[in-house]
């Protein structure tokens, strides 16, 4: 029976599973640990989630823990990382969509503490709504857990590639952004046409996420091997915006299946 096997790789920390579902399922134990340690020691956890493929069986697992009656969301806050701008909430390729079906719907989360981006906000008060976003978190008391993917621009949320500095980058916050074009060609997927693909969107900003007090990065399958590889043996450059979590190396984790670690050496 093949086995998880863990490597350091520059100074990051990497967990290496057979496959995706075994990867999964210690994201959903990272979860649930980290979620009892900040109730333990806070009386209540804050978890910043991601959306797209990849987390899809962690909420699986998340929800059916919750279903059997061994986990909670009883105190648990959660925000997002980005939407679709604009979009209704209710439209099915919304990442607030999204997150109902997969997870919100099905577990004991408050509703006024389940945040998603609003991409329904006037475009002239999306600076504003972005930067209350980021105050919300913050009055929260910041991150317990931000749970991440990686697209294959090296994105987290949507903060796509740029020429900025690493410490301008770094300090980017909660905003709205064009999507990368690979990001778009990407969305193809759900959105079933490259003229559908809704090409801007909220995100948080590069500042929240690395504000996290532990970063859980979950990365599968072999499309995401070049990435993961540049992410966490090339330069530390915005243009690689994944790279610039080696700057808090301490507190991440990278969590992949054998086939997003193929380029690793
Ligand atoms: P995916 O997206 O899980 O759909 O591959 C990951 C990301 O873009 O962060």
């Amino acid at each position: 029976m093949p086995v998880e096997r863990s490597l350091r790789v520059a100074d990051a920390a990497v967990i290496v599973h057979p496959d995706a579902d075994a990867a999964s399922r210690d994201v959903a134990d990272r979860v649930i640990r980290i979620v009892a340690d900040a109730v333990a020691a806070r009386g209540k956890a804050v978890l910043g989630l991601a959306t797209g493929a990849t987390p899809e069986k962690v909420y699986d697992l998340l929800a059916d823990r919750v279903a059997r009656g061994a986990f909670s969301f009883r105190d648990v806050t959660t925000y997002n990382l980005d939407e679709y701008y604009p979009i209704q909430p209710l439209d099915p390729l919304s990442y607030r969509h999204y997150m109902h079906s997969r997870l919100f719907g099905r577990v004991d989360l408050a509703p006024n503490r389940a945040h998603v981006l609003d991409g329904t906000v006037p475009e002239f008060a999306a600076a504003e709504h972005a930067a209350w976003f980021d105050r919300w978190i913050e009055a929260d008391g910041g991150l317990d857990l931000q749970l991440l993917g990686i697209g294959r621009t090296g994105h987290v949320g949507f903060n796509e590639p740029s020429d900025l500095p690493p410490a301008e980058f770094a300090d980017l916050p909660t905003r709205l952004v064009d999507l990368h074009p690979t990001t778009r060609a990407d969305a193809v997927r759900e959105f079933g046409s490259p003229e559908a693909v809704i090409p801007r969107a909220l995100t948080m900003g590069v500042r929240q996420i690395l504000a996290a007090r532990a970063i859980v990065m979950l990365a599968t399958g072999a499309k995401k091997a070049p990435i993961v590889a540049q992410a966490l043996k090339g330069p530390i450059t915005a243009a690689v915006p994944a790279s610039l979590l080696r700057t808090v190396a301490d507190k991440v984790v990278w969590v992949l299946d054998e086939a997003a670690a193929a380029e690793l050496g």
